[in-house]
């Protein structure tokens, strides 16, 4: 009897040992990753990025002034002190901050020559200021790149409002021979190849149970960091939250003309977002030898949609020329005075378009449209802009 009493005693302390051992071990392991990617200067940020807040959970919520507001149904009416849509946040400040890397390296692509931020560069209002974007093997985009600022409140994603998550969007790109030229087996090969990856992923997902990488865990991270890429304190918010000398008389014109039912641009650019995240049929143009964009009539599988791009945010518009799904207009001026040159004007009399009600001819003077011009730029803000990486984890 005592010798079992023993025998049980020894194992348990066996066990402790044992367990102890493993604890240790684990801890080892961990500073030692911890030191390799410290080493080479790669360490994910352990703090949310600005406009979040760390909750117990260790996830960054989004917290603004908007917050306070109400909204009625979350549909935004147009008022300026309306609530924000439902914005997708939740991730940790560690898959916000390996997505910053994975959106800045090459080796995302197929040849290691392009990453997300090659179209959608930080320094030209996440875009790249071409009408289309160039991708691997010297070939171009169909549409022109759309910043990504904001981009967390979109139900709707692309021009032709195709795409319903961040996630599945980010598909495209990666994976079409004209953007990055990549397979998600050969993404995943390149990724599970670099430790430091390897690491940084095990950082970000703690509870893994694999060494690998895996492909959801590559879309999260990305999907973190653009749900990260915040603009609403723009000179225009503070006039919104009450500071009525945030904006110049001329703007505040501009802002009226644009709110008018006139000019009708908030019934389609509703505040806070700019945007009322609907497809609309306007009618514009494609540059010269290109042929008609069908839009949205291509996947809804509905021709009254002939034409038809989702409403665009106008954040940071100022910074984003040329504009439009085709990038034919180059200015903020031109793209206004669109508007104001005649309902379906810029239509080949080939096509047919139901064009949307609210395009018409407002007539708006050369002054309104100056005025109009003045209040778009004072949506720029990019105080939260994040920092580019100093080198990519893959060495590229
Ligand atoms: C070769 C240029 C190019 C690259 C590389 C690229 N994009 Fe884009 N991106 C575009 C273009 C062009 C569109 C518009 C496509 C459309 O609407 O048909 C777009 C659209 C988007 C949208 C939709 C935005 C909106 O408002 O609807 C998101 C989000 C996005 N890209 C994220 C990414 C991410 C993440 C990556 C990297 C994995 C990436 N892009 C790589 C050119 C690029
Ligand atoms: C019926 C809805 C609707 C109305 C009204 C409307 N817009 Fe638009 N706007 C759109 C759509 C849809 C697009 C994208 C069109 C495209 O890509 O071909 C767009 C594009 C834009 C763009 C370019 C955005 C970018 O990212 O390239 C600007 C700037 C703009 N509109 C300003 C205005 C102004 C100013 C007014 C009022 C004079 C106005 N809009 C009225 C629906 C509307």
């Amino acid at each position: 009897m005592k010798k079992t009493i023993y025998l049980f005693l020894f194992s348990v302390f066996l066990f402790a040992c044992s367990s102890e051992q493993n604890e240790l071990k684990q801890e080892y392991t961990n500073k030692q990753n911890l030191e390799t990617s410290v080493e080479k200067g790669f360490l994910l940020s352990t703090n949310c990025p600005p406009g979040f807040e760390r909750n117990e959970n260790n996830q960054c919520v989004h917290r603004s002034m908007y917050n306070m507001y109400d909204s009625p149904n979350n549909a935004g009416v147009g008022g300026l002190q309306t609530g924000l849509p439902e914005i997708r946040d939740g991730f940790s400040p560690q898959q916000i901050d390996l997505g910053r890397y994975l959106f800045f390296d090459p080796a995302l692509s197929k040849d290691g020559s392009v990453s997300c931020a090659s179209c959608h560069q930080p320094n030209k209002g996440f875009a790249d200021g071409k009408a289309f974007s160039d991708g691997v093997d010297g070939l171009k985009t169909t549409r022109s790149a759309p910043s990504l600022w904001n981009v967390a409140f979109l139900k709707r994603l692309k021009w032709d409002a195709s795409t319903a998550s961040l996630e599945e969007q980010m598909k495209g790109p990666l994976y079409a021979e004209n953007e990055m030229g990549n397979t998600p087996e050969n993404l995943l090969k390149t990724l599970n190849d670099i430790d430091l990856y390897q690491k940084l992923f095990q950082e970000a997902f703690p509870k893994k149970k694999e060494e690998n990488i895996l492909e959801n865990e590559i879309y999260t991270a990305i999907a973190a960091f653009q749900s990260s890429l915040i603009s609403l304190n723009s000179k225009y918010d503070q006039y919104a939250h009450g500071n009525h000398d945030a904006l110049s008389e001329q703007e505040i014109k501009g802002m009226n003309v644009f709110r008018s039912f006139v000019a009708r641009c908030a019934e389609c650019h509703t505040p806070p977002l700019f945007t009322n995240q609907q497809i609309a049929v306007i009618g514009t143009p494609e540059p010269a030898g290109n042929p008609f964009d069908k839009g949205a009539a291509i996947p809804r599988k509905d021709s009254s949609l002939n034409g038809g791009f989702k409403v665009p945010s106008l954040r940071n518009i100022a910074l984003t020329a040329p504009y439009n799904h085709s990038g034919k207009f180059a200015t903020l001026e031109e793209t206004t005075r669109f508007y104001t040159q005649g309902r379906a004007h810029a239509v080949p009399d080939s096509i047919n378009l139901i064009v949307h009600w609210h395009i018409w001819e407002p007539e708006l003077p050369e002054y309104e449209i100056e005025q109009i011009t003045a209040f778009l730029k004072t949506l720029t803000d990019e105080s939260f802009k994040p920092k580019v990486p100093e080198k990519n984890p893959s060495g590229l």
